[in-house]
């Protein structure tokens, strides 16, 4: 080797040596580029969620904290003459059978269900079908009577209906205590509100229609425990029910508000089986699509309903009796697709 090749390999080696250096500076300002405009990657988040179940069905949208209501402390009832009255109201509500039922020791006028059966914790629970917006929006105009309701209107509606009972006067002592009590249950509510979890939670509706077949098949695994195999539901005593009968001759009627399937759905959605919370469903929105279908087709008892919806454009799409007006059919009127129908009468 001669001393030229000494220097050369060196100036190679040199080069070598700052371009290792070049490289290595670039890596280093594109990574303090990355962490300033990225930010730190997240190495120690948990892959499950808090509780750590994996979710297997739709979730009902998390309103945020300060709009979602909640009852009134029951501690909260003055101790007066109107006191009393709310608080009959709520006995009322919770143990309707034991006063208004078949064996009624105030009057024998209803079906033996409770009001609480549909209206859950006395009316009181999230998207437990609540009465909390019923202070703030009543009196109010419904379509299906064609007229301005009051609160005693539309619980006499619920008692001629879902218990398939003989209404009560406006004045009875048992009616001004139910009125007192729904409107202690949303005295907190802003007049015309209606805050998020009141009511009926509203499900999505699906592009295909309901399919009974399916829904059996998921009443029996789901439902058929509690409500019997014929939905007859299981007693208590022979005045009340432990759990309330879903079809048959002491059901709700043809006429009552869960007879349409977007109420039946987006009541069990919430709240069925029993003990599940919005927050905790357990079944997906189409298995309460199906198992509604499924319940709504077996019998219920009849009403004479040919006065409601005197504006037959007014029917909403589950309204499952004609006349309609617009030309889809009956069918699908009861088991949906509604999607096409909602769109028809938008135009
Ligand atoms: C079989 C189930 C069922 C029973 C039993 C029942 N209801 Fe209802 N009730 C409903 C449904 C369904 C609605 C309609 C909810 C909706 O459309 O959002 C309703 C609506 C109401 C409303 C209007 C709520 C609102 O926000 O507009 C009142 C008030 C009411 N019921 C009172 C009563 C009272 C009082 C009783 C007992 C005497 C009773 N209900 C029994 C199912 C029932
Ligand atoms: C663990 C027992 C249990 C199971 C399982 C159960 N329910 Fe219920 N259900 C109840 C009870 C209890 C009530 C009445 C709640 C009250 O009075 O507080 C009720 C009320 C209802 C009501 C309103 C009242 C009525 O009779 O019309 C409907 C509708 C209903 N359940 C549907 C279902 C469906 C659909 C399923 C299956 C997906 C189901 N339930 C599963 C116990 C159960």
């Amino acid at each position: 080797m001669n001393t030229n090749d000494n220097s050369f390999q060196s100036l190679v080696k040199s080069i070598r040596a700052l371009t290792l250096l070049v490289a290595f500076l670039l890596g280093v300002i594109v990574l303090l580029l990355w962490l300033l405009l990225v930010g730190p990657p997240d190495l120690f988040s948990a892959t499950t969620n808090p509780t750590g179940k994996k979710k297997q069905v739709a979730d009902i949208a998390k309103p945020p904290v300060d709009t979602f209501w909640h009852a009134p402390d029951t501690s909260k009832i003055p101790h007066n003459e109107l006191g009393e009255r709310i608080r009959y109201g709520r006995k009322l509500v919770a143990n309707t059978a034991y006063y208004l039922g078949p064996e009624g020791v105030v009057a024998k006028i209803t079906n033996g269900m409770n009001c609480q059966n549909c209206h859950l914790d006395a009316g009181t629970k999230p998207w437990g079908n609540n009465y909390v917006a019923v202070a703030a929006t009543y009196p109010k105009f419904r379509a299906r009577s064609g007229a301005m309701e009051s609160i005693t209107k539309r619980v006499n509606d619920c008692i001629e209906r879902s218990l398939n009972g003989t209404k009560l006067d406006s004045l009875n002592r048992e009616m001004l205590a139910l009125v007192a009590y729904i409107t202690w249950v949303g005295s907190e509510v802003p007049k015309g509100k209606s805050p998020a979890g009141s009511g009926i939670y509203v499900l999505k509706k699906m592009s295909r229609p309901a399919d009974p077949q399916k829904g059996k098949i998921i009443y029996a695994a789901k439902c058929a425990s509690c409500h019997g195999n014929n939905g007859e539901g299981k007693k208590a005593d022979a005045a009340t029910y432990q759990y309330p009968p879903l079809w048959g001759d002491h059901s709700y009627n043809i006429g009552a508000g869960l007879y349409r399937l977007s109420r039946f759905a987006g009541y069990v959605k919430a709240n069925m089986p029993f003990g599940v919370n919005w927050d905790t469903p357990q079944l997906s929105d189409e298995a309460c699509w199906d198992v509604a279908a499924f319940v709504n087709s077996q019998p219920h008892p009849n009403k004479d309903i040919s006065a409601d919806w005197p504006d037959i454009s007014k029917k909403p799409s589950d309204h499952p009796f004609g006349p309609f007006s617009d030309s889809f059919p009956m069918l699908q009127h009861k088991y949906g697709p509604f999607g096409p129908i909602d769109k028809a009468h938008k135009k």
